[in-house]
């Protein structure tokens, strides 16, 4: 836990969190600006404009005041939907660093991603492709596309969180991305530029990346003995984050890089990555009070006023809850840790031995600034809660509350 708690300093310190606490309502998001530009930094250090792009995805985090930050730094984002461009447009990103990926595109959005110019469409299937050929002849407009793969790789993940294996939907096979490449070759309104895959998220080991890696590059090959241009591969995101200092979470990044652009090396290819949770999870807490203690005939429930619809992962797919407690109390029990939405899977811990936490109490929910506030909801009619960003010198609300 040591290696957490030192964390809190990125975040002003324990004493200036208790005192925003008193002067905030919680729940309340805040984020640390520098670990947001350390990890996209360490990103970006190893792909120069010609080597390559980080394409931010920003479905982890879409908060306009992050993505201006980022933008400053040169970013690109990957998005899945027109609204999650139109923000990064809005945000300063150019529709030349941003690609377009998702199953399930909507005509509309795909119409107006060929009238933005965007770096590349992903496509993930036949039917798609076929509508956006549609679209280009209807326009007279040229896209570029580029058509993620699905190696069949385990990413020896949480299956809820695995995407590049044939039983989940994304992408296409070997065989489905040469065939639609080679169509594209033949129509004036496509130009086919890349190949992509995305094996998933909370990924610990460089093995999945290199048998995909594998693949690509030999699908790469034989494109380009067929006449074919390929300007990038696109390896997507899914390095993981757990109970580790800023330090291992850097080093982390940088073996990945490395590994990638040596194994790319020679090779005469762009590289585009898409991290997303390894950008955002760090950089941001969630600040909760304990409403009530319960103590059952069975056990302890400590009562928070942070719930599954401020933060999902925990009800979504059991992500690990990591918690400082910001309070006074020295002793320890065992107890389960729970929000106030009406579901039983409202759960943040089940029989942790925590510290005894009394009502008032503030705790602080770590590594939550990827798929934390993106995916907060208005369930049971509660309020999405208030977004902050910790400069190194003050607190600066970045969104308001919003009301049900
Ligand atoms: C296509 C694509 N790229 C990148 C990401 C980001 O993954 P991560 O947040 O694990 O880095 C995702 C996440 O779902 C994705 O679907």
């Amino acid at each position: 836990m040591e290696k957490i708690k030192d964390l809190l300093s990125f975040f002003g310190g324990k004493e200036k969190l208790k005192e925003f606490a008193r002067q905030h309502e919680t729940p309340a998001y805040i984020y640390a600006k520098s670990i947001v530009e350390h990890n996209f930094l360490a990103y970006q250090k190893h792909l120069s404009e010609n080597q390559g792009r980080v394409c931010v995805a920003i479905k982890a985090n879409s908060n306009p005041e992050l993505l201006k930050i980022l933008a400053a730094h040169g970013a690109g984002v990957d998005v899945v939907s027109w609204a999650e461009a139109q923000r990064a447009l809005d945000c300063g990103v150019p529709g030349q660093k941003i690609v377009f990926s998702g199953v399930g595109k909507r005509r509309s959005e795909l119409e107006r991603a060929i009238d933005a110019g965007l770096a590349a469409i992903n496509v993930e299937s036949q039917a798609e492709f076929e509508l956006i050929q549609n679209l280009c002849k209807e326009k007279q407009k040229r896209v570029r596309l580029s058509f993620r793969l699905n190696p069949n790789v385990d990413a020896n993940t949480h299956p809820k969180i695995s995407t590049g294996m044939f039983e989940n939907k994304f992408g296409m096979d070997h065989l489905q991305v040469e065939d639609l490449y080679k169509r594209s070759h033949q129509d004036p309104w496509i130009q086919a530029v890349g190949i992509h895959f995305h094996l998933g998220s909370q990924i610990f080991t460089q093995d999945p990346y290199d048998q995909a890696l594998d693949q690509a590059f030999t699908l790469i090959d034989q494109l380009r003995k067929q006449s074919m241009i390929v300007e990038f591969l696109n390896v997507g995101g899914g390095i993981g984050l757990r109970e580790q200092s800023i330090e291992e979470h850097i080093h982390a990044i940088e073996m990945h890089m490395k590994k990638i652009v040596d194994e790319s090396h020679g090779k005469n290819i762009k590289i585009f990555v898409e991290p997303g949770r390894s950008i955002f999870g760090n950089a941001g807490i969630l600040l909760t009070q304990v409403l009530y203690r319960k103590q059952t005939s069975h056990k302890t429930f400590v009562i928070v006023d942070a719930g599954m619809n401020d933060y999902m992962r925990p009800a979504l797919y059991e992500a690990p809850v990591h918690l400082e407690y910001l309070g006074e109390s020295k002793n320890h029990e065992t107890m389960d840790l729970v929000g106030p939405v009406c579901e039983s899977t409202d759960t943040f811990a089940k029989n942790i031995t925590f510290t005894v936490c009394m009502q008032g109490d503030i705790l602080a929910m770590m590594h939550v600034g990827a798929y934390g506030y993106s995916m907060s909801s208005h369930y049971n009619l509660r309020s999405r809660p208030a977004e902050f960003l910790w400069d190194g010198a003050q607190y600066r609300c970045i969104q308001e509350e919003i009301l049900a």
